[in-house]
């Protein structure tokens, strides 16, 4: 197959306006049709995103003519829209997390199994510049092994009291750390084998779930990571790193940062302050140099495809089941990442280091 395809976005909300936005732009992408359950919602939303949406979910399932499907619904629906998609012999680009909970995603994996389907999972930070240049530098060897990696993650409260995220029982590990766990399994160029997570009292006392997670992981080939997470300290409007914000926000609490030690240099990657920075250590007579050799910096203009590279994740799954190709990150890999959270939450709950291979 080498044609435009059909899509259909699932879930009509912010990034379900993401989803279409970039169908839009898809070189591919031929129609363009959204689904929200609740017809009014679907006509208010389709009208606002200036395409055809409809709450019969079978009419699109039953479409012949549409080949993907983007499910950008709220996370409790994730496993089941996949797996009816998956069923119906669509291609499949799920947002994360893999559900909810480790059955959900164990059932999206054996529907992925089953059916031979295409299923790739919203990780896109995977073609954001800043992480994959990252990643590049990781490949030239130019920090030796990778040997431990530091996230450290502070943002403001944007989740708001009485939403879908809010009322969720389903952990910010999931639903924003998935993300941040998958970058540090993509870094350390190995798999996890055991988690130990803490978190302390809440501060936001409306969410349902912990607001702040201390995430410990060892790999298999000994390397550490750790992710330190919380999200109420930064001042500036009540969003994720945004990216008309990112100067005041660099200096106001919020924080993402990656330090990736390797054994003969080191990466930084810093959203707020859209900077990218690599160490070189050398063997000196007395002690270990370390100098700052290389620095990569980026405009506001490039914000969307160095931090946030949704659009040009999409528009490329487009094309890769246009062309009738296997998913660029394989689900057995984003489902790794979601068994890491699980032991996360696991470990959590049961104040103990939880291996891995306990998840099955
Ligand atoms: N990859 C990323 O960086 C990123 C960023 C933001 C959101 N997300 C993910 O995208 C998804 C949506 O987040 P959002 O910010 O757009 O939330 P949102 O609340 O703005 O939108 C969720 C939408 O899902 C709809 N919905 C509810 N039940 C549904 C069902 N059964 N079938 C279809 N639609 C249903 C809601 O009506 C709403 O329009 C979440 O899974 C979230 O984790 C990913």
């Amino acid at each position: 197959m080498n044609e435009k395809i059909d899509v259909a976005v699932l879930g009509l909300g912010g990034m379900g306006g993401t989803h279409v936005n970039a169908a839009k732009d898809a070189p591919f992408v031929d129609g363009i049709i959204g689904y929200e359950p609740d017809p009014e919602r679907a006509a208010l939303r389709g009208k606002e995103l200036e395409v055809p949406a409809t709450s019969d979910l079978d009419s699109i399932l039953n479409d012949p003519k549409i080949k993907l499907v983007y499910i950008a619904a709220i996370n409790a629906v994730h496993a089941e829209l996949t797996e009816k998609a998956l069923r119906a012999g669509k291609a499949v680009m799920c947002e994360k997390p893999m559900g909810e909970t480790l059955e959900e995603a164990k059932l999206m994996m054996k529907t992925e199994q089953e059916t031979g389907g295409f299923l790739q999972i919203g990780f896109e930070l995977h073609y954001s510049k800043i992480y994959t240049e990252t990643r590049r530098w990781i490949d030239e060897g130019l920090i030796g092994t990778p040997v431990n990696c530091h996230c450290r993650y502070y943002a403001s409260e944007f989740h708001g009291k009485n939403t879908w995220r809010s009322n969720s029982t389903g952990t910010l590990i999931g639903e924003k750390l998935s993300h941040y766990i998958d970058l540090q399994r993509w870094f350390m160029l190995d798999e996890v084998e055991e988690v130990f997570s803490m978190n302390s009292p809440n501060v936001v006392q409306y969410f349902n779930h912990p607001d702040n997670h201390q995430i410990n992981m060892r790999f298999k080939n000994g390397a550490t990571a750790n992710l330190n997470f919380l999200m109420y300290l930064g001042e500036s409007d009540h969003r994720d790193p945004l990216l008309e914000m990112l100067e005041k926000q660099s200096d106001d609490g919020h924080f993402l940062q990656y330090h990736i030690m390797g054994t003969k240099g080191a990466i930084e990657s810093d959203v707020f302050r859209r900077r990218l920075r690599r160490w070189e250590f050398t063997d000196g007579l007395e002690h270990m140099n370390s100098a700052i050799v290389e620095t990569v910096t980026y405009d506001k203009s490039e914000d969307n495809r160095w931090i946030h590279n949704t659009r040009g994740q999409n528009i490329r799954i487009a094309e890769l089941v246009a062309k009738g190709m296997s998913p660029e990150n394989p689900a057995s890999d984003a489902y790794q990442t979601m068994l890491a959270g699980f032991a996360a939450e696991t470990s959590e709950r049961e104040k103990r280091i939880v291996k891995i291979s306990e998840l099955g």
